[in-house]
Formats: C-alpha cells, structure tokens, sequence
C-alpha cells in the first residue's frame, strides 16, 4: 500500500454480517467489561454532573450539541465572561456509538429521531410503503454520533459558489482556515501540507486497519484513469483515496468529544441534556428573540438571553423550530394557525445526496467484512484495548473517490459522482442493514437472500449537487415535519446518477477485482430490463435510492435580495435581532461531498462571526 495517500470521507453503510440476534449482546458485554478494566483513555465521556442546572439568564443560548452546536457552545464559552447554555434534545453517547464498524447500529435506536420522507412514489421503492429513512442524531454530538466518520469538505468551488451568489467571506480560501482550525490530521504526509491542520479539536485519521480489497480500490480507479491523492487537498477530481475519518485512537471522535469535553470544565458553560426546545421566543413588536421554551422532566421551562438565541437543531429540526416560532412562509404558518412574526422561505431549497445502495459484486476470496468474521473475541480484544482491528473500520467504508460522468465538463475540476467503498454489503451484517435502510423482507431476501453470507463488496455511486422541501404536520412541536425531497425531479440527476453506476460497474470489473472473480449481482426486480441497459440501473436506483444523509439548505444563506433567503452572510435571521442558524440548514447549495466537516467549519465560522460581532462593536 506504498504511496497509497488516504484521505477523509463521507458516510455510508455500516456492515457486520450475520445472525445479530444472539451474537451481539454478548459481545457488547464483553467489550463494556473490556472497556472498563482494561486501559479506556481513548475518550471520556461526558459525566451525569455536568448536566447542570439551568438558569434564568444567559448571554447566548445554543439550541442543539450537534456537528455544528457543540463547536459553537465550545467556541463561545472561551470567553470567559459569557454565560452560554447548550439545550440538547438527547442524552450522552454509548459504548456502541463508539466503535467505528458498528456505525449503522446507533441507527434507529434513542440516538436517532428516526425520520422518514413522505412517500412520493418515484424512489424508494424497495422501501417499507415507499418511505426512505431520514437518520439524525438526537445525543450530544448530533449527527456526527450517527454518522459514518468520513471527512470530506467538497470542492474548492463549491464554496466560491456560494461566496460569488452574494455571501462575501465564504469562498474557498476564507473557509479553508476553519477547517484547518479544527482539525489535528495525524496523517504526517497530509498534516505538512497547506491543506490539513494539527493540534485541533478534532482529530482525524485513518483506521489503521484495511482489507486486501482497499488496495484493489485504489488500484482499479488508477487502471481506470484516475489518480491516487489527498481528495481534501489541491485537486478533488479523479481522486481516488483510502479513507480517513473522524476517529481518535481507533473509536469515534464525535464533535461532543473533541469540542464539548475540553469545555466541561468551564464555570460558563452549562450543558443540558434531554432538553427539548419549542419555540424561540420573540417579541412580536420590536422582532427580537429573547430566550427560548424547553420541554424538559416533563415540564415546559422558559430561559432568557441577554444577547442571542443560536439555532443549531440541523436541517431538518431548526427549520422546524422556527416555523414553530412563527417564522416561516407565511401560507404555510396560517394553515397551522401559528401566527406570523416574519415571512421567510423557510424549510424549501432542500438538498440531499442520493445514491444507489447496494450495488453489489461476489468475490472469491475471504475478504470482506461479514459480521461472523468480525466479531470474535480476539477483533474485540484487539479494539477494546489498542483501538486497533477490523472494529476500526468507518461504517465499512474503506475508499472514497470523486469521478466524473459526460455530464461534467470534462476539463474542470468539478465532479459530479462520488464513490463509497464498502468491504461487504447490504447482504453482509444479518439484517441490521436491511432494517436502517427500511428495505422490505421480500425485496431482502429476492435480491440479498441468495447471496447471504457471501464475500462481497459494494461501490455507492452517489449524485453530488441534485432540489426542493420541509414542511409543518401541525403546530404540536412533538409531531415530526413532513419531508419531501423530491428525489430525481429533475430528468438530469437520474441520467447522471446512471453514468455514475457505470462507472461504478467498470470499477468492479478491474483487474485486481477480476482477480477475486467479482462478479455483479443484480436485482431480480429489475430483470424485465436488458441487464446493464440504462432502463436496468434506473430501475436498481428507484428501487434501492439510499439517502447519504446529507440534507441541507433549509434554512438558506444569501443577500437581501434573494427572495429564498432565510440568513444573512453574518447567519442572522433576516427581520429579527438576536437570532441566528448556525449549522447546515445555511448552505445555500450542496457541497461536492459528504457534510460533516462542512457543519463543523459553519460552527466554526459562525462562532467567530458571533465574537467579531460582540466583542468588536459591543452592544446592539
Ligand atoms: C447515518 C448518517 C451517516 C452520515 N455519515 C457521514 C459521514 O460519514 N461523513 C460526513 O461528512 N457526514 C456524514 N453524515 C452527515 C453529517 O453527520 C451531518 O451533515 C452533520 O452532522 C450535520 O450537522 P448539524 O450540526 O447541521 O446537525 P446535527 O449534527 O444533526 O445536530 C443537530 C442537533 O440538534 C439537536 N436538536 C434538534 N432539535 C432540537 C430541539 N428541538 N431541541 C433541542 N435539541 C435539538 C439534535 O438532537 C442534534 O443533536 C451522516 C449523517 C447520518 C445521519
Ligand atoms: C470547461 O472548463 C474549462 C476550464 O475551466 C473552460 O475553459 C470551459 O469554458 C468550460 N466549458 C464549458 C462548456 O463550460
Ligand atoms: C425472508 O427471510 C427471513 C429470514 O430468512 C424470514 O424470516 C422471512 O419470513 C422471509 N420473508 C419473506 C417475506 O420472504
């Protein structure tokens, strides 16, 4: 693997094969009783006492210890005469949202608000009632407690993008600092370029363990044309990459463990767990916020802030809270009966990444990541007491790579597929994949049934810049919004997501697959259609459509004159004071990648623009 330069990525599928039922529980024991008498410095947790006692009064009010929330609770709180409040919807971490490999069973338990989109008959067919899960993170850490680890940032001309639709300090150059600023790269070939930094909060990293199938990864994309290098660095294009993630001696590195923990210690910082907000409280008059109402041991509780309310519930709760709030089209609030403080768009632009799941290929070879192979008592000894092992592996994921399809233009740097790389999958974890994913038991066992057990891999060829909405059930803040993300309603994502699995297919075709024997397999739903037609992946992709969990753009960024506007540049909520979005809800276009890292550089930068703001021109 010489010269092999390995990088961040984006999420996907977390893979452990075989009969979870009985297996599991008794590894888990195993490995807390590990965790607990065998050297655990990897990370602490964040203890029941600093879920302190709310006050009445605070300078600023953090709604949300997500990827963004708890970098900007850290943030603020460095200065020392700010009294700042993080209200989080969930509770703490667990022994299992811990370990790397097991990213996809943190998915549908208390971690997860367990969203699902509104069926609307053109995706997600092989869904229960055509409804696609929509996972988000509801603990401290948000999203990034759920996520696959994968660190990617996007293309250089994403963010010019969005400085050039008239958002002055958010081009490439501007918001490359704030990832530097966070990051500690341990990658000593990465961490000396102009791109990566160290000595930040948070770590990143490669797991220090690969299959033999990594190598054939980046061995195919270079027969294929394309290169080997830092996908995070000068050049995004044709970037094939070993992927690095968000982990820290081989467990998870949540932006609760690298951002919130070194703040525990603060006398003015209170963190509350299992703190549900509302509504921002505003006064209808002057339009200012002042505080915010919380559900909490089943009381509500009201809290003040002196100078802001920061919202940070992510891009499907903080449009959701300010509908509630009396923020929002206007329409749509008078439907519900919420009267209107401020007429904004709030909860349309929506945008995701959607991506064909489970583009399977069999191979030979024992290789792959199957549950059984995984999971003995020498791969949980080896992680528990060296954060070593296949356990390290990020949700599966073990390449990551950036191509271009006829739909591009073919001299820019500026792909419009990404690959995931997974060294197993949706047949090789028992059933755990076929439950998050939502998949019904007759389209599991049609299509994985006959390969189940089987060495495999998978390439996850996902759209990189798809349009569209949020809605509100009803005015009862414990209903869930509907979501609508109007997958393929342009004839375009689907004719590019189809060269993408070509290219993908070619992928699994190259030498050192071949060697394997890798073969495709295909769906049995799909066979009407010539194989490897157009018509034949369409219908794989309506079927199997897997959301990479990306959605942004809820509660958009941009000049006064654009009517689609929900915040300023400075991320102030256009017509009210003392109120901000701070996560990925402001992206006012999806990023070429995967969103984690972008959501801690908004954190970042948001804080920043907060303090400038402060400290700089004092009082409003
Ligand atoms: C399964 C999955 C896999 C992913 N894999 C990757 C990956 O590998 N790489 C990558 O880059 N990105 C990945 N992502 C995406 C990435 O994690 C998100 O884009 C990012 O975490 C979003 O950050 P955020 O701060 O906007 O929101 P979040 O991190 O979701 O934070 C929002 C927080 O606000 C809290 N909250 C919401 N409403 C309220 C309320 N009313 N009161 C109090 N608190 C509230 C939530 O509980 C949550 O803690 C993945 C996401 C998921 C779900
Ligand atoms: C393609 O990109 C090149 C290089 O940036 C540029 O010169 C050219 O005008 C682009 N072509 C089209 C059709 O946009
Ligand atoms: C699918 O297979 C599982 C496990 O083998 C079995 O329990 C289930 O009854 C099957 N369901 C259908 C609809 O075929």
């Amino acid at each position: 693997m010489d010269g092999i330069v390995s990088s961040f990525t984006a999420p996907v599928l977390g893979l452990v094969g075989g009969p979870m039922g009985i297996v599991l529980p008794a590894i888990f024991g195993a490995l807390i009783y590990l965790q607990d008498y065998l050297v655990d410095q990897r990370v602490a947790m964040i203890d029941a006492d600093t879920d302190k006692i709310v006050q009445t009064y605070y300078d600023f009010i953090v709604v949300g210890a997500g990827s963004a929330g708890a970098v900007v609770a850290s943030r603020l709180s460095e200065v020392q005469d700010w009294k700042v409040l993080l209200l989080e919807a969930g509770g703490d971490e667990t022994d299992i949202s811990d370990i790397p490999l097991l990213a996809a069973y943190v998915q549908l338990s208390e971690l997860d608000w367990k969203y699902k989109t509104e069926p609307q008959g053109t995706y997600c067919q092989a869904m229960r009632n055509g409804r696609c899960n929509w996972p988000r993170g509801k603990v401290l850490g948000g999203s990034s407690v759920l996520n696959y680890m994968l660190y990617l940032r996007g293309n250089r001309r994403d963010y010019d993008h969005w400085e050039a639709l008239g958002n002055p300090g958010w081009g490439y150059e501007n918001v490359l600092h704030y990832f530097k600023k966070s990051e500690d790269n341990l990658n000593p070939y990465l961490a000396k370029t102009k791109y990566h930094g160290t000595g930040g909060y948070l770590t990143v990293g490669e797991s220090s363990y690969h299959t033999p199938l990594t190598e054939a990864f980046i061995l195919g994309g270079q027969e294929l044309g394309y290169e080997n290098r830092d996908i995070n660095g000068k050049y995004q294009i044709t970037g094939f990459m070993v992927a690095q993630g968000t982990i820290r001696n081989g467990a998870r590195c949540s932006t609760s463990k690298a951002f919130l923990q070194p703040a525990i210690d603060r006398e003015n910082l209170d963190i509350a767990m299992k703190a549900h907000v509302t509504k921002v409280l505003i006064d209808p008059i002057k339009k200012v916020a002042y505080g915010v109402e919380f559900w909490r041991d089943n009381r509500i509780h009201r809290v003040r802030a002196r100078k802001e309310v920061i919202l940070s519930g992510g891009s499907v709760n903080s449009p959701q809270i300010l509908m509630l709030s009396g923020i929002g089209p206007e329409e749509h609030l008078r439907q519900h009966r919420i009267p209107v403080i401020q007429n904004l768009r709030v909860g349309e632009n929506l945008q995701d990444h959607i991506a064909l799941g489970g583009l399977t290929f069999v191979i030979d070879p024992p290789y792959s990541l199957l549950f059984n192979r995984v999971s003995g008592i020498k791969e949980v000894m080896t992680y528990a007491a060296m954060g070593d092992g296949p356990l390290t592996v990020l949700g599966g994921v073990e390449g990551l790579a950036f191509v271009k399809t006829k739909y591009t233009n073919a001299s820019d740097d500026y792909p419009d597929i990404e690959f995931h790389f997974v060294s197993g999958s949706t047949n090789s974890d028992g059933f755990q994949l076929r439950k998050v994913h939502g998949l019904t038991w007759d389209f599991y066992n049609k299509t994985f049934g006959p390969i189940a057990e089987k060495d495999t891999f998978s390439i996850i060829p996902m759209l990189l810049r798809p349009e569209r909405v949020i809605q509100l059930k009803s005015k009862n803040p414990f209903d869930y919004p509907l979501i609508y993300p109007n997958y393929f309603k342009e004839d375009i994502d689907m004719k590019t997501l189809i060269e993408g699995v070509k290219v993908a297919v070619a992928l699994g075709q190259t030498r050192e697959f071949r060697k394997m024997g890798s073969r495709f397999h295909g769906f049995p739903q799909c066979e009407h259609h010539a194989r490897h037609s157009d018509a034949y992946y369409e219908c794989m992709i309506r079927h199997y459509s897997a959301t990479i969990y990306h959605p942004i753009g809820t509660c958009k960024m941009g000049p006064a004159w654009d009517q689609g506007a929900v915040v300023d540049s400075q991320l102030r909520v256009y017509g009210i004071k003392g109120l901000r979005v701070i996560d990925a809800s402001i992206m006012p276009k999806l990023v070429s990648g995967n969103t984690n890292a972008p959501a801690i550089m908004i954190g970042e930068k948001g804080a920043d623009l907060v303090k400038e703001f402060w400290l700089k021109h004092g009082q409003s």
